[in-house]
């Protein structure tokens, strides 16, 4: 089935700059206005600095003044297809609690919510 956020995070999946893991990923969010914004991981010689494609692409999103976003797609290279890192389940926690994620890979799909995929997560609610 075409699916237009899963064909955004595999196109920028190729823009990837990943010299360190060879692991390119790829993530494009859909902000409930139905606009589109992506992101890939972006290492850096000093490992730990590496930026991962979700968290990328939310950032592309807040920055264009989108904050609430429907689902988000994650493109790689593995199957079984890769469910996003802890630190990246607790940015999409922030601003898409409800949404879907869909991961892909080669030949692969799964899926998620967000909400599931952070049980007991830390929120803003919290903060006093
Ligand atoms: N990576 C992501 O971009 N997103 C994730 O959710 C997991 C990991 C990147 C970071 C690093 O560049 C490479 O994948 C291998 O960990």
């Amino acid at each position: 089935m075409a699916d237009r956020l899963i064909d955004a995070a595999r196109a920028v999946r190729q823009q990837a700059y990943a010299p360190y893991s060879r692991f390119q990923v790829g993530a494009a969010v859909e902000a409930i206005d139905g606009r589109v914004f992506t992101g890939c991981n972006v290492e850096n010689a000093s490992y730990g600095l590496t930026l991962c494609a979700e968290r990328a692409a939310i950032a592309a999103a807040v920055a264009a003044g989108a904050r609430e976003f429907r689902r988000v797609a994650v493109a790689t290279d593995s199957d079984p297809p890769a469910p996003p890192c802890g630190a990246c389940r607790q940015v999409l926690a922030e601003f898409a609690m409800d949404a879907d994620v869909v991961s892909v890979g080669p030949v692969q799909r799964a899926e998620w919510k967000v909400r599931d995929l952070l049980p007991s997560a830390f929120t803003r609610e919290l903060l006093a």
